[in-house]
């Protein structure tokens, strides 16, 4: 049997295999009014395509535990109870299908506030109407297009962190089965974590065990309030592509046996997002060593992500030990049937509905 298709457990969850969607921002929730960051049609449609396809488990898009914490006023969102009931409907539909629903739970930091990519992305003027003041751990701008951040105070970083479990409440009560922490991409956690945007002075900043305080005590929130039968995972960027003056592959290994210790179940490797103007040399699977070199230095297990896209590839990142599940991003967005295709290829079987056995 092929590794791709064999179920995983974490805690007390089945996820019936290891073909997985990660989370991406469809940039499509309502910027105003009382469905402001609710899941509507779009994100219906777009969810239970890729249940109905086989997708093991889908984590739902960087969902915002504040709306300042959106990166556009398009994202969707997770504070409250309007938001909660729309996400329980696609949810019921994805278990439906034997897929388990999850979700990434996110704060945008210094990077909040930005157009839509497909118009160019750019940070949103001051004076346009659904613009706001971003955050961070310090006042240092992404690039020179961004605003300056406002720096957190303490009392402002304790909200954040009780607003992430608030989240994780939340996505309890919506049907969430995995609840993963987006500490990547140069978003608020992430911006923590580096010496490259965080220069504060105080507990969460300098050290080491200062610029990972922010992003433990979020974990230890979450995990007090997720049930202790479900998984927690951590989305982290492995490497900044710095030289030097960067979070590294060395931190990221360090991190993990912490992470691990506070409770988080699956590390979910990606890289970069928090420097700009840094070359990233992609290509098929170029983030895969980043994940194998956690898996081999830990106990912690992971997933891999990044330009996995073929089925004999993805199953060889599982066989050869790398990963222990593979997350297909634009690849899923191409071709939402994917994992039936794999598993017609290398030998397996995915959740087929009924109405669709005619192209068994
Ligand atoms: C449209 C789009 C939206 C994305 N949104 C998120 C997100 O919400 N959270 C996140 O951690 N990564 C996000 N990403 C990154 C993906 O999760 C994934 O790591 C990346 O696309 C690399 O995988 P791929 O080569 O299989 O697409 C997004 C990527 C795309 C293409």
């Amino acid at each position: 049997m092929s590794a791709l298709f064999e179920p995983y457990r974490l805690r007390d969850l089945t996820i019936p295999n290891r073909v997985w969607m990660p989370p991406m921002c469809q940039y499509s929730a309502a910027p105003e009014g009382p469905e402001t960051g609710a899941p509507n049609d779009w994100h219906f449609a777009h969810y239970a395509a890729r249940a109905v396809g086989g997708t093991g488990l889908i984590v739902v898009e960087a969902s915002a535990v504040s709306p300042e914490g959106r990166i556009t006023p398009y994202d969707l969102g997770i504070w409250n109870d309007t938001q909660v009931e729309a996400f329980r409907r696609i949810n019921r539909f994805l278990v439906s299908q034997g897929t388990v629903p999850g979700i990434q739970l996110a704060h945008a930091g210094r990077k909040a506030s930005t157009g839509l990519p497909w118009k160019g992305g750019a940070p949103l003027g001051r004076d346009d109407v659904h613009a706001w003041q971003p955050l961070g751990a310090s006042p240092v701008p992404f690039d020179e297009n961004h605003p300056v951040p406002t720096e957190l105070t303490v009392d402002q970083i304790q909200d954040i962190v009780g607003q992430f479990a608030d989240a994780a409440r939340r996505a309890l009560d919506a049907g969430f089965e995995v609840v993963e922490i987006h500490g990547a991409h140069g978003y608020l956690i992430n911006g923590f974590l580096s010496p490259h945007s965080n220069r504060r002075t105080d507990a969460y900043g300098g050290s080491y065990e200062n610029r990972v305080r922010f992003a433990l005590e979020v974990v230890d929130a979450v995990r007090e309030v997720w049930p202790d039968d479900k998984p927690l995972f951590f989305r982290i960027s492995a490497t900044e592509w710095l030289e030097e003056g960067g979070w590294s592959a060395d931190d990221t290994v360090r991190f993990a046996a912490e992470l691990h210790a506070h409770g988080v179940d699956l590390l979910d490797v990606s890289t970069g997002g928090n420097a700009s103007g840094v070359r990233i040399p992609t290509g098929p699977g170029y983030q895969v060593p980043f994940a194998a070199r956690v898996k081999a230095e830990t106990s912690l297990p992971v997933a891999a992500v990044g330009m996995i896209t073929d089925a004999e590839q993805a199953e060889k990142i599982l066989a050869n030990g790398e990963a222990d599940a593979v997350l297909l991003g634009r690849e899923l967005l191409r071709n939402p049937s994917w994992a039936r295709h794999a598993a017609r290829e290398l030998g397996g079987e995915v959740h087929v509905p009924d109405q669709y056995h005619r192209s068994v």
